[in-house]
C-alpha cells in the first residue's frame, strides 16, 4: 500500500488500519499541525509503560514510591490549566438557534477561520498521537467509536485508561465505518531547538464542537475536559445531538445497580452537576440498617442510554475509567473509590508527600492528622503553618485521579455488557443550601422533566475554580449538552410519549438535594453512605410498598417512611432537609420564570403548563 507522504513526514499506518478515509484525515491534519513524527497508538500496555516512561523524562509525570502507590504517576498542570474552560467552549452549527442561549456560538465558517492559523504548525518540534477509542463496550450497540489526534502524550495515557483505546477499534470501523475525528493541540510549538516545559498549554483557548459535521477542535489546553476529547466533548456534547438525531440519550450521570437482600437488581441513573458526590454516589457502601443490600457501580459520570424494542431504556457508561475529583476523598466519604486509587493511577495536581506518595485535603480525616512537609500542586513547599498563613491548599480543589473501573472493587458484573443495564429510575440531584427538599418523587414524566429542567445547583471549583454560586444547571448538563437546551427539554418529552406508546413503563424521576444547611452553616444531612437510606425509599416506591405525600414538587416521604436504623437523625433534623418554605418556593418559582424566558424559543408548551399548575399548587 501507497501511505500519503506530507512534506517529508511519513503517515505510515500500521498495516491493520484500513480505513482510507480515517488515513486521509490523519494526512490532511498532519499537513496542517505540522509534527515532526506521527505516532499510531495500539493501546497495548507495553506502550502506555512507554509512553508513561517517556513522560517521567520529560518531568511531566513524577512516578510515585512503587511501596506506597505501585505503577502511579503525579502530573502537576500549569497553574492557569486547572479546569474546564466553559467560557472557551464554542458549539458551531449554521444556525445561532439550534445552539441555544445556554451555549458559546459562533458560524462555523467563522471558527474555522480562527482556528486555521491556531491549527497551522501547532504541532511542530512534537509527535502527533494518533488515538483510536471506543465510547462503550466495543461493538455494542450503544457504542461509538472516536479518534483523537494529539500532541500531548499526557493525553494518549488519560485515553488508555477513561476508553476502550486501541488497535481493535481499527477492527470495528472497519475499511468505511464511521468515527468521531478529535483534533487536540496543547498549543505550544517547539522551535529547532527550543527545550519543552513540564506542561505545555497556551493562554488562548478554543475547545469547539461542529454539530453538522460532528468534529471536535480542540486548541491550548492539556487538562482533562478540554483534552480528553472522549469524555465532555464527545460522549456528552457531539453525543447529545447524535441523540437527538437517533431516538437515544447521551447524559451527565452515573449508573449504579442496587440489589435487595432478596438478590432483585435494580437500576439508577443520576445527574448531579460537576463535583456534586457522582462519583461518592456510584459507589456508595450501603450503612448498617442495610445489612444484604448491594450498590455497584457501572459508571460514575456519564451514560448513554438507547431504548429496545420493549421500549425499556438501556443504559451503558461510555467510559472504561473516572477522572474524579481527588479533594475530600477518603475513607469516610467513599472507602471503595480509596481502594482503587491504590495502583495504577495518574494523579493530577495533587500534593505529594516526603515519602514519594500522594496527599490531598480530607485525607486528614483517615489518619488524624495533616502531613508536617508536602510538595503543593505548584510545586512549593506546603506545611500546615503555611496554610494557616496564607490559605494555600496542598491539593488544587480540583485535582483529579485518572484510574481505570476495573481498579473499583464495587464494579458491577455487567458493566462492561454491550447490552447495557434496564434503567429504573432517573435522579436529578441539584447542591442547595436551602429551598429543595431531601427528595421528591415526580407525579408523572412531564413533571419529572420540569423538574431536571429547573434544576438549580450552587457551582463548583470543577467548572470555573470558583465555589458557592448558583446557577441554573438542567439535567446537570448546561455546560454539556450540544444543541438547544429546549429542544433537549423536547426530546426527552418525545423519547417519553415514544416509550409511553409502546406499552413501556417509564422509569420514575427523582430529585434529591444532599446539602441543605442549618443556621449555623453546617450541612445537616449526613449524606455519602447514608444516601442509601433515600435510595431505598426510591426502591420501595418503585416496588409499590413505599410511602409519600404530596409536597409542591412531587412527592416526598415522612419521616418514619425511611430505614433509619443505625442513623442518629430526629424528626427535626428530618423536617430541616424536607421542609417547604413557601416564600422561598416563591422567589424560586421567579427563577424558573427567569430561566424560561431565557429559553423561550421552543420552550415546551408542557413545561409551561407545569409550571402554573405548580404555582397554582404553591397558592393554594
Ligand atoms: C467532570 C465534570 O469532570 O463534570 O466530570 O466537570
Ligand atoms: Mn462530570
Amino acid at each position: 500500500m501507497n501511505h500519503p507522504v506530507m512534506q517529508g513526514l511519513a503517515i505510515n499506518p500500521p498495516a491493520y488500519v484500513k480505513n482510507a478515509k480515517l488515513i486521509a484525515w490523519v494526512a490532511d491534519m498532519a499537513a496542517l499541525c505540522k509534527p515532526e513524527q506521527i505516532y499510531w497508538c495500539d493501546g497495548s500496555d507495553e506502550e502506555y509503560q512507554r509512553l508513561c516512561q517517556q513522560l517521567v523524562d520529560a518531568g511531566t509525570f513524577k512516578k510515585l514510591n512503587p511501596a506506597k502507590r505501585p505503577n502511579s504517576f503525579l502530573a502537576l498542570s500549569d497553574p492557569s490549566d486547572v479546569a474546564r474552560v466553559e467560557d472557551r467552549t464554542f458549539i458551531c452549527p449554521q444556525n445561532k438557534e439550534d445552539a441555544g442561549p445556554t451555549n458559546n456560538w459562533v458560524a462555523p465558517a467563522e471558527m474555522r477561520a480562527t482556528l486555521q492559523p491556531l491549527f497551522d504548525g501547532c504541532m511542530k518540534g512534537r509527535t502527533m498521537y494518533v488515538v483510536p477509542f471506543s465510547m462503550g463496550p466495543l461493538g455494542s450497540h450503544i457504542a461509538h467509536i472516536g479518534v483523537e489526534l494529539s500532541d500531548s502524550p499526557y493525553v494518549a495515557v488519560n485515553m488508555k485508561i477513561m476508553t476502550r483505546m486501541g488497535r481493535a477499534v481499527y477492527d470495528v470501523i472497519g475499511a468505511d465505518g464511521e468515527y468521531v475525528p478529535c483534533v487536540h493541540t496543547v498549543g505550544a510549538p517547539l522551535q529547532p531547538g527550543q527545550k519543552d516545559v513540564s506542561w505545555p498549554c497556551n493562554k488562548t483557548k478554543y475547545i469547539v464542537h461542529y454539530p453538522e459535521t460532528r468534529e471536535i477542535w480542540s486548541f491550548g489546553s492539556g487538562y482533562g475536559g478540554n483534552a480528553l476529547l472522549g469524555k465532555k466533548c464527545f460522549a456528552l456534547r457531539i453525543a447529545s445531538i447524535m441523540g437527538r438525531d437517533q431516538g437515544w440519550l447521551a447524559e451527565h450521570m452515573l449508573i449504579l445497580g442496587v440489589t435487595n437482600p432478596q438478590g432483585k437488581k435494580y437500576h439508577v441513573a443520576a445527574a448531579f452537576p460537576s463535583a456534586c458526590g457522582k462519583t461518592n454516589f456510584s459507589m456508595l457502601v450501603p450503612p448498617q440498617g442495610f445489612e444484604g443490600w448491594k450498590v455497584t457501580t457501572i459508571g460514575d459520570d456519564i451514560a448513554w442510554i438507547k431504548p429496545t424494542a420493549d421500549g425499556r431504556l438501556r443504559a451503558i457508561n461510555p467510559e472504561a475509567g473516572y477522572f474524579g475529583v481527588a479533594p475530600g476523598t477518603n475513607y469516610h466519604t467513599n472507602p471503595n473509590c480509596m481502594a482503587s486509587l491504590d495502583k495504577n493511577v495518574i494523579f493530577t495536581n495533587v500534593a505529594l508527600t516526603d515519602d514519594g506518595d500522594v496527599w490531598w485535603e480530607g485525607m486528614e480525616k483517615d489518619s488524624g492528622s495533616f502531613p508536617a512537609h508536602l510538595i503543593d500542586w505548584q510545586g512549593k513547599d506546603w506545611t500546615p503553618q503555611i496554610a494557616k498563613e496564607t490559605g494555600a491548599k496542598a491539593a488544587h480543589p480540583n485535582a483529579r485521579f485518572t484510574v481505570a473501573a476495573v481498579n473499583n472493587p464495587a464494579l458491577d458484573s455487567a458493566w462492561d455488557d454491550p447490552a447495557g443495564v434496564p434503567i429504573d429510575a432517573f435522579i436529578f440531584g441539584g447542591r442547595r443550601s436551602t429551598t429543595v427538599p431531601l427528595v421528591s418523587e415526580a407525579r408523572n414524566w412531564v413533571e419529572g422533566i420540569y423538574m431536571a429542567a429547573t434544576m438549580g445547583s450552587e457551582t463548583t471549583a470543577a467548572a470555573t475554580g470558583q465555589a458557592g454560586i448558583v446557577r441554573r444547571d438542567p439535567f446537570a448538563m448546561l455546560p454539556f449538552t450540544g444543541y438547544n437546551m429546549s429542544d433537549y427539554f423536547q426530546h426527552w418529552l418525545d423519547l417519553g410519549k415514544k416509550l409511553a406508546a409502546a406499552g413501556a413503563t417509564l422509569p420514575r424521576i427523582y430529585t434529591t438535594n444532599w446539602f441543605r444547611k442549618g443556621d449555623d452553616g453546617k450541612f445537616v444531612w449526613p449524606g455519602y453512605g447514608e444516601n442509601m437510606r433515600v435510595l431505598k425509599w426510591m426502591i420501595d416506591r418503585i416496588e409499590g410498598s413505599g410511602q409519600g405525600k404530596d409536597n409542591v414538587m412531587g412527592i416526598s416521604p415522612s419521616y418514619e417512611d425511611l430505614n433509619w436504623t443505625g442513623l442518629n437523625f430526629s424528626a427535626d433534623e428530618f423536617a430541616k432537609v424536607t421542609s417547604i418554605d413557601q416564600a422561598a418556593w416563591a422567589k424560586e418559582m421567579e427563577l424558573h420564570a427567569e430561566l424560561f424566558q431565557q429559553l423561550a424559543y421552543h420552550l415546551p408548551q408542557e413545561l409551561k403548563a407545569t409550571k402554573d399548575a405548580l404555582e397554582k399548587r404553591l397558592a393554594a
